[in-house]
């Protein structure tokens, strides 16, 4: 979705702008934009598609002066993609700049309003409101004007604002929408995310809800809509630079895939203490534990496809009832959740709108609310009762791979607390799982290193229209992110069936030729998975085949790609790993733009 980023100090604020856009690219936008200050009046460059534009347009930022400015990518929302609706945009005298991350719910009444008193606005957007007001409330108070901007404003925003007449001042402030102040040496930064601004600063105020920045060049000041000063906490940011750099692949999909092995083993060892599994994040008693009826998942996209996993997982070791909910299906349907509920929020960004607000509806209803978290600070992870954080670093490339792995891996850790303080997992299975989950690290290397094979059955169906992924039980939850996956990066149509399901109407669209990749690695339903390949085999259908070493015989069935046996909870994170491939090796043949499809955002905090 969009970034902010923004730079004040003794340096020429073009260039830096620049960089910190191309490091928000991954993001997903559709244009971009950048307004200095040169002393006098508010220059702005703005320009459909890539950074690269506008580096071209600007001459890599060194064609305007000016020491203060502010830089946008735009995910459209209100207007379509252009250069005019990109931002920054102006008030009509050109006296204000402002870039928006968010939605201004009530902009038409606002400019409604605004229009009726004889304001002209240029664009689209809900954003220039912003900036039409600040100009239509100004009475030469910059601080004053934004609060009073702010108190008509209804929706969400992170917001950078400056002024024709503070050329030392850059205006911050947060709603629903995350925002970072970088601090430097006689510079100051302001981001939507750390990635903008690590290459000069690891230093950092979180913004929190109706805080006010004020950033000059030798420091910051925050305070609230009432003018008072608040003292906020620095934070360090520990990443590793080269974390958010393609390190030599081609891609940071492909980097992120192969990351994989490490990233779970550093969200699962740190929580595996001789044998046992620590979570000292969850504050839950086996007394409150117990209490609970219903497990509620909700997340969005492919977070959600690991709650239908978490699912069939937590359903068979602990023995509740659980429901994985789409978020944004949950929000608005009055659910029947309360206080003995548990629900478990899973969100790689922990900005996402849907997850978030449903998170928040599920809290009003009385439910102990933990999440599972990527981004360390993000709004979900502060707002939820318990956070466990998956620790899989930056993840750059639009579609997830190892936030995805990642949070498989917690939902594991989660099985296995839980099953040993309900008893409903033996000691002796629970000392197997828990040596079978420390070694899933090297089991996950050993599939990696089958990609050429992949690559192969890649090669053989890129060409295709329609792809279709079956399986049962976790095997079906995992055809969804294959299904998935394939379809954000490749473009190429695909449906994920529960194989039983073929019958009562898919079938019909399978014909000569058509692509079915069938997972076959569930031990208890594999007659049955078999039964479903040879159904549409027998219409046509060219398989391909996920299964388990110790079942050579599924060879027979169409181009099968064998992963190492292990027990049946484990067994989506090797099963995934071909699927990430295959959609990979796939979009990379048919030439599309892998690690920011076209249309999809990294952090979807929008509605
Ligand atoms: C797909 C993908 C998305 C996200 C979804 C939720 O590859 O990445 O479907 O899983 O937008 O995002 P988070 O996990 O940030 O809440």
């Amino acid at each position: 979705m969009c970034g902010i980023v923004g730079y004040i100090g003794f340096e020429q604020a073009g260039p830096f702008l620049l960089d910190g856009l191309q490091a928000l690219e991954y993001r997903g936008y559709d244009s971009a934009g950048i307004c200095l200050n040169d002393g006098s009046k508010l220059i702005v460059k703005k320009a459909k598609g890539k950074v690269f534009d506008l580096r071209t347009l600007t001459h890599d930022g060194h064609d305007t002066k000016g020491t203060v400015g502010i830089g946008h990518t735009r995910w459209a929302t209100h207007g379509e993609p252009s250069d005019v609706n990109a931002h920054p945009h102006l008030s009509e005298s050109g006296r204000f700049a402002v870039v928006h991350n968010g939605i201004i719910e009530n902009y038409q009444q606002l400019k409604n309003y605004l229009t009726a008193k004889g304001v002209v606005f240029r664009s689209m957007t809900d954003t220039e409101v912003i900036a039409q007001l600040m100009e239509y409330y100004y009475k030469g108070d910059l601080i004053e004007t934004v609060i009073r901007v702010l108190e008509k404003l209804d929706g969400s925003y992170a917001l950078g604002v400056i002024s024709q007449e503070n050329p030392d001042e850059i205006i911050a402030v947060r709603k629903e929408s995350p925002l970072i102040i970088g601090l430097g040496e006689n510079e100051n930064f302001l981001a939507s995310d750390v990635t903008a601004i690590l290459s000069k600063t690891r230093t950092i105020y979180r913004m929190e809800n109706d805080e006010i920045a004020i950033l000059g060049r030798e420091g910051v000041k925050i305070i609230n809509t009432d003018k008072e000063e608040i003292h906020k906490e620095i934070e360090t940011i520990d990443w590793d630079v080269n974390a958010a750099q393609k390190g030599g692949y081609e891609h940071f999909m492909f980097k992120e895939i192969m990351e994989q092995p490490k990233a779970i083993s550093d969200t699962i060892a740190p929580r595996i203490k001789n044998g046992r599994v620590v979570l000292d994040e969850v504050n839950l008693s086996a007394e409150e534990l117990k209490q609970f009826n219903k497990i509620n998942i909700l997340a969005c996209g492919s977070a959600y496809h690991v709650g239908v996993v978490a699912k069939y997982i937590f359903e068979k070791m602990l023995r509740i009832p659980v429901e994985a909910d789409l978020a944004s299906e949950f929000r608005y349907r009055d659910p029947i959740v309360n206080e003995k509920t548990l629900t478990i929020v899973i969100s790689q960004s922990g900005e996402t709108a849907d997850t978030k607000e449903a998170m928040k509806e599920a809290q009003r209803r009385g439910s102990h609310v933990i999440s599972i978290v990527n981004v360390v600070g993000s709004s979900i992870a502060v707002e939820s009762d318990d956070v466990i954080y998956t620790w899989a670093g930056p993840e750059i490339a639009v579609a997830t791979t190892k936030a995805y792995s990642t949070q498989l891996a917690v939902v594991y850790l989660l099985a296995l607390y839980f099953g040993d303080m309900l008893g409903t997992v033996v000691p002796d299975e629970y000392k197997a799982l828990v040596q079978e989950l420390e070694d899933l690290p090297n089991k996950i290397e050993t599939v990696l290193e089958n990609k050429e094979r992949i690559q192969y059955l890649a090669s053989k169906l890129f060409n295709s229209k329609d792809v279709f992924f079956i399986g049962r039980n976790i095997d079906y939850a995992l055809s969804l992110e294959g299904s998935l996956k394939l379809k954000e990066i490749s473009y190429i149509h695909s449906e994920a069936y529960a194989a039983g399901e073929l019958k009562h109407g898919t079938i019909s669209l399978i014909e000569e030729g058509t692509p079915v990749i069938a997972l076959a690695t569930h031990e208890e339903l594999i007659a049955k998975i078999v039964s479903n390949i040879e159904e549409v085999k027998t219409r046509g259908a060219q398989v391909m085949c996920i299964a388990c070493d110790n079942h050579k015989e599924l060879e027979r069935v169409g181009e099968t790609i064998f992963i190492p046996r292990v027990c049946d909870m484990l067994l989506p994170s090797l099963a995934v790993i071909p699927l990430q491939l295959f959609a990979y090796y796939v979009a990379s043949l048919k030439g599309c733009d892998i690690d920011q499809p076209r249309n999809l955002a990294k952090s979807v905090t929008v509605e």
